[in-house]
């Protein structure tokens, strides 16, 4: 066995998470998730070449709700290490769920072909239950309103690849609506966890669901997660003057009749590049990054031109982690 393959064997074995399912942020403990970040730089190597590492080995992706990045990054991620996949896009009309079948029929049976399964549900009890009946290890890929973790993993990761590490870092997480942002209440609780300094910013009768506090509360008393909220636009700009990230969980203005007072309150946290630039000038980096897709609205697009977005330099770091999440799942 090659000196590499020795220390990738190595970072499975102290990730220790083969053959179990990845639901939640809190599936891993945060030594776990240090060492699947070890694990996904050492992948990096493969983000665009190919290592025949899983040509035995079989993904599905199971998309109920539109995707372009989790299901193509995690399709790009198993194929550069050699690996097969099947792909359902469209479950609702190619496939028995057409036929009224349950996801846990569903499920039983594509974990006879699949190795791992990747499973996006617009509904997370649907999820979790229809996951029961797996006998593959099932990683969410985005679950109703309550968890995106792979959404948050690569975005924990890219930072802790830009700043070497995640403790002490100062974040907000900030939307118009976060009892609906899925990747916010991931992220916010990998944040808190690993010893970041948090505020999740939001409407007061918009704030994060009490579980997602709650959690971090109890089982990390701590660390720093705190709330704040209302903000308008000039508020908001002022409060981050002192963050590392802008963190955008995004949200869809809903339709109808509560549009056009929807997008009045997105409004509220729009970053202007003005405060970025200004805090650049004076040796302050407050870094924005987007989970995307983002509609034109939630953020100042004029960033994407500035060192301060990382948006698109997450897209690659991506594939790296997925890469890292699937290895330790698989085994070596
Ligand atoms: N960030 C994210 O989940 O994007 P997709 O919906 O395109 O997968």
């Amino acid at each position: 066995m090659s000196k590499y393959m020795r220390s990738m064997k190595g970072l499975i074995d102290a990730v220790d998470h083969v053959g179990k399912n990845f639901i939640s942020i809190n599936d891993m403990s945060n030594e776990q998730l240090l060492n699947l970040f070890e694990l996904g730089k050492e992948l990096e190597l493969f983000n665009r070449s190919k290592v025949d590492l899983f040509d035995d080995r079989m993904l599905a992706l199971m998309f109920f709700q539109p995707s372009t990045r989790t299901r193509m990054s995690f399709q790009t991620a198993m194929e550069r290490m050699g690996g097969n996949v099947i792909v359902e896009n469209t479950p609702q009309t190619t496939s028995s769920i057409a036929k009224e079948e349950s996801l846990a029929d569903m499920l039983r049976c594509v974990s006879q072909y699949a190795n791992v399964i990747v499973l996006r549900h617009p509904n997370d009890v649907d999820a979790r239950e229809g996951a029961s009946y797996s006998s593959a290890p099932v990683i969410n890929g985005g679950w109703g309103h309550w968890e995106h973790p792979t959404q948050a993993l690569l975005d924990l990761y890219t930072l802790w690849r830009k700043f070497g590490h995640i403790d002490g870092l100062k974040v907000t997480v900030a939307a118009a609506d976060m009892i609906e942002a899925r990747t916010g209440h991931s992220m916010a609780q990998g944040l808190a966890r690993l010893g970041a300094e948090v505020t999740i910013a939001s409407p007061k009768d918009k704030a994060v669901p009490r579980e997602v506090i709650e959690n971090i509360k109890k089982n990390y008393p701590n660390a720093k997660l705190e709330e704040a909220y209302d903000f308008e636009k000039d508020s908001f700009n002022e409060f981050i003057r002192d963050k590392d990230l802008v963190y955008l969980p995004g949200c869809s203005a809903p339709a109808g009749a509560t549009a056009e007072a929807f997008k009045k309150v997105m409004d509220d946290y729009f970053v202007k590049h003005e405060t970025l630039d200004e805090e650049r000038e004076k040796g302050h980096m407050i870094y924005v990054t987007h989970t995307l897709p983002r509609r034109a609205g939630e953020m100042d697009l004029a960033i994407d031109d500035t060192p301060n977005q990382l948006c698109f330099e997450s897209i690659l770091h991506s594939v790296s982690i997925r890469m890292a999440l699937l290895t330790a799942i698989l085994g070596a």
